[in-house]
C-alpha cells in the first residue's frame, strides 16, 4: 500500500525516455502516479533534461543488449513497456537502411523477446502515419492501405506486424500509436524538442525566428493544396503523452492488441505554420521556396476517432497557435542564449 492507503501504481519501462516524445510520456506517467525506469543509450537523448525534470531512474544502455534487458527485468518489477527508442530520420533511412532495420526492428524484437522471457506482456509502441504511404483518402483512417515508402516507415510497419503475431501466439498485448507530426513542448516549459540534426518544420521555423538560421525552406509551392504548400497534421506532444497513458491503462485493464492514429484531424500548410509562427514570435521569418522533395505527399491528415472512442482521448491543445507558442517558449529557454 502507498502512504495514501491506495495500491501503488506499477513500474513502467520507457525506452527512449530521454528523447523528445518519450520524456513527455515519462512526465505524464509520473503525474499519473507511475514509477518509471528509462532505458536510453543517449545517442540522441538528453540526460540533463531527465535529471532536471523527471523522477525516473535512468539506465544508460541499448535496447539491442539482451543481457542488460534481462538484468533490468530481473531488477525491476516492470508491468509494461513503452517503446520510443528508434532512429527517426526518414532521409537517413534511405541512404543507410541497415542502421534503421537493425535499431528499429532487431532492437524492438530483442526487447520483446526479453519481455517474453520475463513474462512482461504489455507493450505500447511508437508507430507512425508514414506506414500508410501516399494517402488515397484524407483524413486517413486506421484501415487505410499500408504502403510505406521509406525504410524508416517499413521498419515501423514490420514491428507492428511482429506485435500482431506476438498477440496471437503469446498473449502479448500491445497498443500501436501511429502519430502524425509531433510538435510543441511541455506547456510548463520543462521539456521540449531538441533533435540534432533537426528536420522538423516547427523547430526550424522557430530557429529562424531566434536567428539561429537565416531562412527556412519551403519544399514545393505547386502542390494541389489551397496555397500550394504541403499540408500536415500537427499534434501536441503532451496530447501524445496523455494518449500513451490511456493506451497503457487500456492494456493494464486487460485490453488486447489495437492500433490507433494520433492526430489533430486538422491540416495546416507550411505557409500557415510560418504565418502563425510570425504572429506568435513577433519576428519576421524569411522563407525560401525550393523544389518539391521526392516522396512528400501533398496532404497528410489523420482521423483519430478510434482513439477518442476506445481510449477516451481528448487532445487538450488542438490549436496550432498554442502548439507553436509552447514550442517557442521552450526554444527560447533551451537555445535562446546559444544564438
Ligand atoms: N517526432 C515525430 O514526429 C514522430 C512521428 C512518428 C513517430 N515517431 C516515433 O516516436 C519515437 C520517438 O521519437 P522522438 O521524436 O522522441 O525521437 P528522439 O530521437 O528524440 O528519441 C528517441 C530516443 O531513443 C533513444 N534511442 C535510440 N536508439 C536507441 C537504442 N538502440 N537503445 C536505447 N535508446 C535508443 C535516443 O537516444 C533518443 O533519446 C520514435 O520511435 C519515432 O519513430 C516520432
Amino acid at each position: 500500500m502507498g502512504a495514501d492507503g491506495l495500491q501503488p501504481k506499477p513500474t513502467i519501462l520507457v525506452t527512449g525516455g530521454a528523447g523528445y516524445i518519450g520524456s513527455h510520456a515519462v512526465l505524464a506517467l509520473e503525474k499519473a502516479g507511475y514509477q518509471v525506469v528509462i532505458l536510453d543509450n543517449l545517442v540522441y537523448g538528453h540526460e540533463d533534461l531527465v535529471k532536471q525534470t523527471l523522477q525516473a531512474k535512468l539506465v544508460v544502455g541499448d535496447i539491442t543488449d539482451r543481457a542488460l534487458l534481462d538484468t533490468l527485468f530481473a531488477t525491476y518489477n516492470v508491468a509494461a513497456v513503452m517503446h520510443f527508442a528508434a532512429y527517426i530520420a526518414v532521409g537517413e533511412s534511405v541512404t543507410d537502411p541497415a542502421k534503421y532495420y537493425h535499431n528499429n526492428v532487431v532492437g524492438a524484437l530483442t526487447l520483446m523477446e526479453a519481455m517474453l522471457a520475463a513474462s512482461v506482456k504489455r507493450f505500447v509502441f511508437s508507430s507512425t502515419c508514414a506506414i500508410y504511404g501516399p494517402p488515397k483518402t484524407v483524413p486517413i483512417p486506421e484501415d487505410h492501405p499500408q504502403n510505406p515508402i521509406s525504410p524508416y516507415a517499413v521498419s515501423k510497419l514490420m514491428v507492428e506486424k511482429i506485435l500482431a503475431d506476438f498477440g496471437r501466439a503469446y498473449n502479448f498485448q500491445s497498443v500501436c500509436f501511429r502519430y502524425f507530426n509531433a510538435a510543441g513542448a511541455d506547456p510548463d516549459g520543462r521539456l521540449g524538442e531538441d533533435h540534432t540534426p533537426e528536420t522538423h518544420l516547427i523547430p526550424l521555423v522557430l530557429f529562424t525566428a531566434l536567428g539561429r538560421r537565416e531562412s527556412v525552406s519551403i519544399f514545393g509551392t505547386d502542390y494541389p493544396t489551397p496555397d500550394g504548400t504541403c499540408v500536415r497534421d500537427y499534434i501536441h506532444v503532451s496530447d501524445l503523452a496523455t494518449a500513451h497513458v490511456l493506451g497503457l491503462e487500456y492494456l493494464l485493464k486487460g485490453g488486447t492488441t489495437e492500433f490507433f492514429n494520433l492526430g489533430n484531424g486538422n491540416g495546416f500548410s507550411v505557409k500557415q505554420v510560418i504565418e502563425i509562427a510570425q504572429k506568435v514570435t513577433g519576428k519576421s521569418i524569411v522563407a525560401i521556396a525550393q523544389d518539391r522533395r521526392p516522396g512528400d505527399p501533398p496532404s497528410l491528415v489523420g482521423g483519430s476517432e478510434k482513439a477518442r472512442k476506445v481510449l477516451g482521448w481528448r487532445p487538450q491543445y488542438p490549436n496550432l497557435e498554442d502548439i507553436i507558442a509552447h514550442a517557442w517558449q521552450w526554444h527560447k529557454y533551451r537555445h535562446g542564449n546559444r544564438v
